[in-house]
């Protein structure tokens, strides 16, 4: 089988898959990394959401043959070491808040809500209702509010 190497959560890691596994599967069932949920793997409900290269992506809709050695895959474990700290601000406000219920999604909406409060700040500007009706993914629990009040919270230590 094919040799795909790239870049996960700092380290570089090579796996034997065929080109057009998505990387979910790589991730979840090849390098034991479970963060990333699978929940539609069809680039619908977004449980999956990680970081490629810094921006938020869903590796269930990416096979592993679209990485190269210098794409950087950041998953929720990786998260905190981004900022050298035992947890990021994200998930610190996200406990403050008390945002968690069934805790499925969550990991996807810590992951998209750092890439949405990181856009948001390069562009130089404070976040937005509108900003926060960006985040498609979805809760089954209903946590919404409490996700965005997490995500102001955290925009202003980011
Ligand atoms: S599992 Fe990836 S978007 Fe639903
Ligand atoms: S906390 Fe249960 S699905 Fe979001």
């Amino acid at each position: 089988m094919p040799e795909h190497t790239f870049r996960l959560n700092g380290h570089q890691v090579s796996v034997d898959v065929e080109d057009d596994v998505r990387l979910l599967w790589v991730l979840r069932d090849v390098l034991g990394v479970t963060g990333p949920k699978y929940g539609c793997g069809i680039n619908v409900c977004k449980a999956c959401t990680s970081h490629l290269n810094g921006t938020a992506f869903n590796p269930c809709a990416v096979p592993v043959k679209d990485l190269g050695p210098n794409d950087e895959v950041t998953t929720i474990e990786g998260l905190p070491a981004t900022v050298g700290r035992a947890l990021h601000p994200m998930q610190e406000a996200w406990l403050e808040a008390d945002v968690a219920q069934c805790g499925y999604c969550q990991p996807g909406q810590i992951m998209a809500a750092v890439a949405l409060v990181r856009r948001v700040a390069a562009e130089g500007r404070e976040i937005t209702d509108d900003d926060l009706d960006t985040i498609r993914n979805i809760c089954r629990c209903g946590t919404y509010p409490r996700i965005r009040q997490a995500i102001r919270a955290a925009s202003a230590q980011m």
